[in-house]
């Protein structure tokens, strides 16, 4: 078994004003295996994309460790981490600079890691954006004239311009339209085929987890409380807490 990514021990504290504060991680233990996807799932607030902000290095842990190829994130420089690992984000609409061109968003994270010439520059942006299913044209376009599935093709394409293999997928396409979500997701899964990449992907929605995930691993206030399959975790619920939030995606889906 191939760990690209362990956590161990992973604990994260926000200081509040006053004194107060939230152990938003108390002591996560997860690994991620080279060419898998590991759904987590979990309420508001439990946790999920603060355990993503620290993989990316958005926020700092406060105790326990994370390994990148049986090395320890913190030894890695800024430049060599980030070749391995990169993240989608949420919301297309607020991650893309809407002042920059599709071009320089795309190629913005070579510019700052590596030296090259604006030619090769060039063909990078336009094979990364013709692997997310877009037109070269796109390029020098502004995000604010795409839709938003298009936009999140771009911030997929960014994500992949260092050729990473592990991509933190924090709620990828709960932003979009219902419409566009099944292409995103099959985008996604078509891309971890062909550059075999491994997946952490975070989600609010069991039916789409249950769909891309090969594994689950479900937070409840800053805790792993259920890990497995995903066939055992939607068959074979060990947790209440787990059962209850199965039954209430199930409520959702019958509501509308
Ligand atoms: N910068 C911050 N400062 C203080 N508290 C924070 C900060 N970011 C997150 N929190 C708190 O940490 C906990 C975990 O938040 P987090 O955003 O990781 O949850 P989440 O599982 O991603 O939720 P959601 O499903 O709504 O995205 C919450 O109680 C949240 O209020
Ligand atoms: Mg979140």
């Amino acid at each position: 078994m191939n760990k690209i990514i362990e956590i161990d021990q992973l604990t994260k504290r926000y200081e509040l004003s006053g004194g107060d504060y939230i152990d938003a991680l108390k002591g996560i233990d997860l690994h991620l295996i080279k060419g898998e996807t590991l759904g987590l799932v979990g309420e508001s607030g439990s946790g999920k994309s603060t355990l993503a902000k620290i993989l990316m290095k958005l926020e700092a842990l406060n105790s326990g460790r994370i390994l990148l190829k049986e090395r320890d994130s913190q030894l890695y420089k800024p430049k060599e981490y980030f070749s391995h690992i990169q993240m989608v984000f949420q919301d297309p609409y607020s991650s893309l600079n809407p002042r920059k061109t599709i071009f320089s968003i795309i190629t913005e994270p070579l510019v700052i890691n590596k030296s090259l010439t604006q030619e090769e520059l060039r063909r990078i942006a336009k094979d990364k954006i013709e692997l997310v299913g877009l037109n070269s044209q796109v390029l020098e376009r502004y995000p604010h004239t795409l839709s938003g599935g298009q936009r999140q093709r771009v911030g997929i394409a960014r994500a992949l311009t260092l050729e990473p293999e592990v991509l933190i997928l924090d709620e990828p396409i709960s932003a979009l339209d219902v419409s566009i979500q099944a292409a995103i997701l099959n985008l996604l899964i078509d891309l971890q085929k062909k550059l075999n990449l491994t997946y952490l992907f975070i989600g609010h929605d069991l039916n789409v987890i249950r769909y891309i995930a090969d594994r689950v691993a479900v937070m409840y206030l800053g805790e792993i409380v259920e890990m497995g399959s995903t066939d055992d975790i939607f068959k074979n619920t060990k947790h209440e807490y787990t059962k209850k939030l199965i039954n209430s995606s199930l409520d959702l889906k019958n509501d509308n």
